[in-house]
């Protein structure tokens, strides 16, 4: 598999590489939620691990402040966007420091740097005759009199007639079109009728960078599974790219024109070099030596998978167009789901980074995320009882407990200070042998491996305790030096793990560095405490409280306006009506039976559907369902379903839909596919 990050050997001359990495930009028009914080703390743990080794590595992120949401955002709070960008910023930045996430900078694309980086970037990209200007026809709502992106028109699919559809996709058929080809259309902004309106836009040629665009991809910056979706996208055809929208338009103004601006996603990666280039006029860094062609340096970009478009073609396009260098990796990560299902407001599962931060401690999540981190693209489930187990027995369970059961009898008995002997020389030496093997799977974002070879030294060190009962032999004549080596190798142990962690758990870290009078580098590896004070005890990590779990689901829990209700309002069914009565010879029609969800997976360019492989018993089934807001393919395989056999295939633009997998819900994206009772095979009748 080729990779970024693993053509450097962790056993390659540290100290001397200079890096930069970056996440992705929250948006100024939201709250940062545990979706954010999983790119964030993988991010983080990646960066304090380069510096932690002694490399050179900057790190730095803004809030994306421009485009027509913010804009609109802006205007329902009655406020200007630079004051409601501000504050955002303010409290995006906040949210992340309580996570312990640390960039250099964290800027706001709204910036002068910005400003002038994309006006430079635009002339060397017209002067190259990588622009053009084209009239297209777009839809525009003359009350509020702007034109509406695609997702600010609703109306009737043009494919299957269902209303209230998207202005670019239709959840029911699953048909794309383009939002001049809505039937009855409307302004989701003002509710008026949209009418069509020409405008002049202007456009980067894409496709000139086809060439360059495939070498990169496979010159080890992707991961190789994105490299393979991103020749699907080549097969499909590369576009010229539309990077200009008409006032009015929170955002840069295009040189040399009045009322053009430049799209969001043109200056919001920008936004990445304009955030280093503050911090480097701060603090007297090179900028060029880090973005001019050629570099030396490495870059990085931490991104999700629904991003990879932008961050894989548009943005090293543009670079390479301008004149700067391509970045040397784009790591991209899976979703976060909560307890197997989508983050939901109704079931309390989509959870804001400060409502997490009012009931628990930080290093939980980033401890739980590193131990579920791996260097693909899939989804992370947080399942919050694995997480209250994982947490209390790894962290508190195992690593502090090694403290805490060697630090009393040193401190009361021993002076407070380490014994000048080191009682199984081996055992130290296979913790720091493992370092170059861990310190491979940190550069290689295989967080989830590093966690588990930490942990089975643990687990080492805690039996090295157990065999040798210190809480045993204090007691024993004569055996006082023993004793001491013991809880003095114990504690040396623990302070190489706290090493391995440290880029994990920073806080916690702290509290161990205080306790055992040391500051930990990797290179502290190399060491073992001899003679050495330490101080007294004190508690590093309470245990995790599941009460506390329940509280914090409970204050994300949104309720959901309840739907109109339309026949008996005491209903114990809630409001919606149960249907006119069918004979039984009607209902007996209906095929059902249980399935077995053999696969799933995203479907392209459909916001609400997954495809799913559905086991009969003997035959197998592709059925396009619209269940995707509320479950990750991840979660649905494996499990068993109920669904209707013999409903006529239907033809969607996806492939063939050969039935329909049963699920309930109040309406909107709360879901629930049926689940039969254990015991039920696939392909059995249901009756
Ligand atoms: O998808 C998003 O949330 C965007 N705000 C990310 C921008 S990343 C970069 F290109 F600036
Ligand atoms: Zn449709």
């Amino acid at each position: 598999m080729s990779e970024n990050s693993s053509n450097r050997s962790a056993t390659a001359p540290d100290g001397d590489r200079r890096i930069l990495v970056t996440s992705a930009l929250p948006y100024a028009n939201g709250s940062i939620h545990l979706g954010h914080l999983l790119e964030h703390i993988q991010t983080d743990i990646w960066t304090r691990f380069q510096r932690l080794r002694g490399n050179e590595c900057y790190s730095v992120c803004a809030d994306d402040a421009h485009g027509t949401p913010v804009m609109l955002k802006a205007q329902e709070l009655n406020i200007t966007p630079e004051e409601m960008v501000a504050r955002t910023r303010a409290e995006h930045h906040q949210d992340l420091l309580d996570f312990h996430v640390e960039y250099d900078n964290y800027y706001v694309t709204h910036s002068p740097e910005n400003k002038a980086l994309c006006e430079e970037i635009y002339h060397r990209l017209d002067n190259a005759g990588y622009i053009s200007k084209h009239t297209i026809n777009q839809l525009f709502d003359p009350q509020k009199e702007m034109f509406l992106p695609d997702r600010f028109v609703k109306g009737t699919c043009p494919s299957c007639g269902a209303e209230d559809q998207n202005g670019d996709s239709c959840d029911v058929c699953g048909a794309t079109y383009a939002p001049t080809e809505v039937v009855n259309p409307r302004s989701v902004v003002s509710g008026a009728t949209p009418v069509l309106k020409e405008s002049e836009h202007f456009f980067f040629d894409l496709p000139k960078f086809e060439g360059m665009l495939k070498s990169w991809i496979r010159s080890g910056a992707l991961q190789e599974e994105m490299a393979n979706k991103l020749e699907e996208w080549f097969e499909e055809g590369l576009q010229q790219w539309d990077i200009s929208r008409d006032s009015p338009y929170f955002g840069f103004e295009i040189p040399g024109t009045t009322n053009k601006f430049f799209y969001v996603w043109v200056d919001a990666p920008v936004g990445y070099m304009a955030s280093f280039q503050h911090y480097c006029n701060e603090h007297n860094i090179d900028f060029d030596s880090f973005w001019k062609e050629g570099s030396e340096t490495e870059l990085y970009h931490f991104i999700g998978k629904d991003i990879t478009y932008f961050h894989c073609l548009f943005w090293p396009a543009m670079l390479e167009g301008a004149g700067y260098r391509k970045p040397t990796g784009v790591n991209i990560h899976g979703f976060v789901t909560v307890n197997g299902a989508k983050m939901s407001k109704s079931r309390g599962t989509f959870i804001k980074g400060r409502t997490y931060l009012d009931y628990l401690n930080p290093e939980y999540l980033r401890y739980y995320f590193a131990a579920k981190l791996g260097d693909g693209v899939s989804d992370i489930d947080l399942n919050f009882t694995d997480f209250a187990q994982k947490v209390n027995s790894d962290l508190v369970g195992k690593v502090v407990n090694i403290a805490s059961r060697c630090a009393g009898f040193i401190t009361k008995r021993f002076d407070g200070t380490l014994s000048d002997n080191v009682l199984e020389p081996e055992l130290v030496r296979d913790f720091q042998n493992a370092a170059p093997r861990i310190a491979g799977l940190y550069e290689k974002r295989k967080y989830h491996q590093a966690i588990r070879e930490i942990m089975a030294l643990a687990d080492r060190a805690n039996q090295f305790i157990d065999a040798n009962a210190p809480w045993v032999t204090i007691k024993e004549e004569g055996k006082e030096a023993f004793t001491h080596d013991v809880c003095s190798l114990g504690i040396n142990l623990f302070r190489l793990l706290v090493v391995y962690l440290k880029p994990v758990l920073p806080v916690l870290a702290g509290k161990a560095e205080a306790f055992l009078n040391d500051e930990l580098t990797w290179a502290s590896l190399d060491t073992v405490l001899t003679g050495h004070a330490i101080n007294k005890f004190k508690p590093m990590m309470q245990r995790v409280e599941m009460e506390k779990i329940d509280a914090m689901i409970d204050a994300s829990k949104e309720s959901l306006a309840a739907p109109e209700p339309a026949v008996d309002p005491n209903s114990p069914l809630g409001q919606d009506p149960i249907s006119d009565t069918i004979s039984f010879d009607e209902f007996a029609k209906v095929d059902l039976r249980i399935a077995k969800i053999a696969h799933a997976e995203h479907v392209e360019k459909a916001d609400k559907l997954l495809r799913l492989e559905l086991d009969l018993g003997g035959e197998t089934r592709q059925v396009f369902a619209g269940i995707k807001s509320a479950y990750s393919p991840e979660a649905l395989i494996g499990k068993h379903t109920v669904m209707v056999a013999n409903l006529a295939p239907r033809k969607m633009r996806f492939g063939l839909s050969e039935g329909m997998v049963l699920a309930a819900g109040p309406g909107g994206d709360e879901l629930y596919i049926m689940e039969p009772h254990e015991g039920a095979k696939p392909g059995m009748r249901v009756k």
